[in-house]
């Protein structure tokens, strides 16, 4: 398994690939839009841990697998997938511009 990152339409992609399968999911965590991949996040067992309330989604289905930490609930539960074909994306979700929170 390995873990890269491309950008699709100014959109950070992670891809992660297993057993000759590619997954591909926008790079921003749906609870609070923020960057995914930001220092301290964790991959394990075909599982992305958010580094910002520790939420944990699979990389293979998108579902959220643990609920963040946070007073605030996730209503957008799951990661956005991206297919690309010909050139072209297709989002499955709203796609968004992840960021740190402020001051950081
Ligand atoms: S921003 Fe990812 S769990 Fe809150």
């Amino acid at each position: 398994m390995s873990l890269g990152v491309l950008e699709v339409d100014g959109y950070p992609v992670m891809v992660y690939r297993k057993g000759g399968i590619e997954y591909m999911w926008l790079a921003g965590c749906p609870h609070k839009k923020r960057p995914i991949l930001a220092d301290g996040h964790k991959i394990f067992d075909d599982k992305i841990e958010c580094p910002f309330h520790r939420a944990v989604f699979s990389l293979v289905t998108g579902e959220m697998v643990i609920p963040p930490d946070s007073k605030t609930p996730c209503s957008m539960c799951r990661l956005i997938k991206v297919e690309l074909k010909e050139g072209r994306a297709t989002y499955y979700g709203e796609p968004f511009f992840p960021e740190l929170p402020k001051g950081k």
